[in-house]
């Protein structure tokens, strides 16, 4: 029998673990910093310092993280599935890159990725690991003062969305990981697998806001109840 498809979406709490901060848990960045300053387009234009300081302290931590055991157990079992026929498609909400240093290579970063950085002039994305700031010219372009961290904020389409729906269609199981459920359209894709029948499966601290639409859940720490989880995946 061939293994299953799985599309398995993660939020903060998959790296809470590795010492990355989350948004809406007490302490998160959200008590210390007004989204509305720092992550929105009126926030950028209002005080592009400010939104730059932000993005800037959080892109200089990425290195001093490692992954963790989820995000390890993540990426054994994509190889896993994939070597006998399944698929594991990770659509994930955080701007980090630990799953891909954990491994995993079917990543979709809907809310955009730190380690780059976008020019709204001539519109190139460029791996970013350096400081932005508003003398910075594009690589590309030459323009500055129109460098901008390749994140989606609020009011923003995020990305990827018809490829994370595409995956769904194909699934056998939907899995949430460490996402408090509040931030649309991301939070709407348990509702959309249970409307295609498929099982969902909820992985978290704590229940999120949607958690009456799982078939079933755990609570714990990520990096204790992803690797049992992925441990006990068998087909
Ligand atoms: N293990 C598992 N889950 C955890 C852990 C942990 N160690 N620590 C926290 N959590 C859970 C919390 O209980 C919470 O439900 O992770 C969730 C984190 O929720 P948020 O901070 O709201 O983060 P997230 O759901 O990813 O936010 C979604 O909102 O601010 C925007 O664009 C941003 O992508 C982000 C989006």
């Amino acid at each position: 029998m061939s293994a299953p498809s799985l599309v398995v979406l993660t939020g903060a709490g998959v790296s809470a673990d590795s010492g990355v901060d989350t948004f809406r848990t007490a302490g998160g960045l959200w008590d210390r910093y007004d989204w509305r300053e720092v992550a929105t387009p009126e926030g950028f234009a209002a005080d592009p310092g400010k939104v730059h300081a932000f993005y800037n302290e959080r892109r200089r931590a990425l290195p001093g993280v490692r992954p963790n055991a989820a995000h390890a157990a993540l990426a054994e079992l994509e190889a896993r599935l994939e070597a006998n026929g399944g698929r594991l498609t990770l659509v994930t909400q955080n701007v980090d890159d630990l799953h891909e240093r954990a491994g995993s290579r079917r990543v979709l970063h809907v809310h955009g990725e730190l380690a780059k950085a976008a020019c709204v002039a001539c519109g190139t994305v460029s791996v970013w690991t350096a400081d932005l700031g508003t003398e910075i010219p594009c690589p590309s372009c030459g323009v500055a003062g129109a460098m901008r961290p390749h994140v989606v904020w609020f009011g923003e389409m995020p990305r990827h969305l018809d490829e994370a729906e595409a995956a769904l269609g194909e699934a056998d199981l939907f899995v949430s990981i460490g996402t408090s459920g509040s931030v649309y359209p991301a939070a709407g894709l348990v509702a959309a697998a249970r409307a295609r029948g498929v099982d969902c499966t909820e992985l978290n601290l704590e229940p999120s806001a949607n958690a009456r639409l799982f078939t079933e859940a755990r609570y714990g720490r990520a990096a204790e109840i992803v690797p049992a989880f992925a441990k006990e995946m068998t087909w």
